[in-house]
């Protein structure tokens, strides 16, 4: 059976950092129109997502039935990037798992859906590297595949696994945020010797799209994607050679790390709608100690040489990443990345994450 590219996609989590570029990328030429799902059609970000192109936006939240099928119905696509730091873990699953069932039962043709790596199973079922937010997705994106195989000529379904968004390395509140100490952009994290698979926004637009557009190779694919596998010395390195400024990582001690810039949310719920009561409920503390043990055991690696293929001028390291944002921030007269990450500026401009920007407040 031949899949046909699909013309209307309905994307949930459009506002967000992901969502932006995805849309982007996707009404950049006409060839698809975007529905796209969002708590409030009258924010900054979803009216900012009108002036891509062909997007109209569906008001409501993924965590209801009449909202998925009004969103998926008369659409023959589906991005879904379900927010896991609002439902947590448990609920985050249960919604996707219904998000899929309802794309089936309402036509889409092609679901991609938005995953993180199965982080547990990667790291041997050892839950040092329990990490919420990862294995709340990746086990779904792992059924899904499994669905799939029974379901594919029905309606075609693709992961995407993505990862800690590289911009986050230079954005204020973020789990590795910079701070500036006697002139030095220092990193702070318990990475030791590890690397993280950062990710670039602007690549994950590309791969999205380069979904949609090959529904034949993306059906069953588990598109798992990176920059490279970054060393945070690498990536002081490449901060000082791009800006002529001095930077540093520090390995930090995990009890350190969390007497640090984040110690006022380490007890609070990873999501913000999750119960705390909840013993399934992960804190901020456990969910990212997990995180950090996860990059600093190398357990998640990447097949460069397929995304090599796939995209071929995609950005390759770290410091051609931090090339082109220092050139873009420039261009939108931000400054240089250098000025960009002084403590006055950080919190200048909007902040990259929404749920930041609504300050972990909404509805689930
Ligand atoms: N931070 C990272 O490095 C990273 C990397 C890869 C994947 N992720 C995952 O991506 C997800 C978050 O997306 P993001 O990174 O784009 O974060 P974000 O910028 O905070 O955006 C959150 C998005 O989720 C939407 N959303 C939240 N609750 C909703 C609800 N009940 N109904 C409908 N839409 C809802 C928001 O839409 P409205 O507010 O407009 O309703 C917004 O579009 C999380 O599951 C996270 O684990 C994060």
């Amino acid at each position: 059976m031949t899949i046909r590219s699909p013309s209307r996609i309905f994307v949930v989590g459009g506002t967000g950092a992901q969502g932006l570029p995805v849309i982007g990328a996707l009404v950049a030429d006409g060839k698809y129109a975007v529905r796209a799902l969002s708590r409030d059609a009258t924010s900054r970000r979803a009216k900012a997502l009108l002036a891509l192109g062909p997007v109209e936006i569906v008001e409501g939240s993924f965590a209801d039935e009449d909202t998925l099928r009004r969103g998926f119905r008369g659409c023959d696509g589906a991005y879904i990037n379900i927010d896991g730091f609002n439902t947590g873990e448990k609920t985050e699953m249960y919604w996707a798992i219904r998000s899929y069932e309802i794309a089936i039962e309402e036509g889409i043709k092609l679901f991609v859906y938005g995953n993180l790596d199965y982080a547990l199973k990667k790291a041997g079922y050892d839950s040092r590297f329990r990490t919420g937010h990862y294995d709340g997705k990746g086990r779904i994106g792992e059924w899904i595949l499994f669905q799939n195989q029974a379901n594919r000529d029905r309606m075609a379904a693709a992961v995407f696994t993505t990862g800690p968004y590289m911009e986050m390395a230079i954005s204020a509140m973020t789990p590795m945020s910079p701070t500036v100490e006697d002139g030095v952009v220092t990193w702070r994290v318990p990475l030791g010797n590890g690397t993280v698979p950062h990710v670039a926004l602007a690549d994950c637009g590309y791969y999205a799209r380069w979904l949609f557009d090959h529904p034949e190779r993306a059906n069953g694919l588990d598109l798992e994607v990176a920059i490279e596998q970054v060393d945070y010395h690498k990536l002081a390195a490449a901060f000082e050679a791009v800006t002529g400024h001095p930077a540093r990582y520090i390995d930090t001690e995990l009890d350190a790390y969390w007497h640090g810039p984040l110690k006022n949310s380490a007890d609070l719920p990873a999501g913000y709608n999750a119960d705390p009561d909840d013993k399934s409920t992960m804190s901020f503390r456990d969910n990212f100690t997990g995180f950090w043990t996860l990059w600093k055991h190398g357990i998640v690696q990447r097949d460069y040489t397929l995304l090599d293929e796939i995209h071929p001028n995609r950005i390759r390291s770290v410091e051609e990443w931090l090339r082109r944002e220092d050139q873009a921030g420039r261009d939108l007269g931000q400054g240089s990345l250098w000025d960009r990450v002084q403590p006055e500026n950080l919190f200048k401009h909007p902040p990259l994450l929404k749920l930041v920007e609504d300050r972990r407040k909404g509805r689930l």
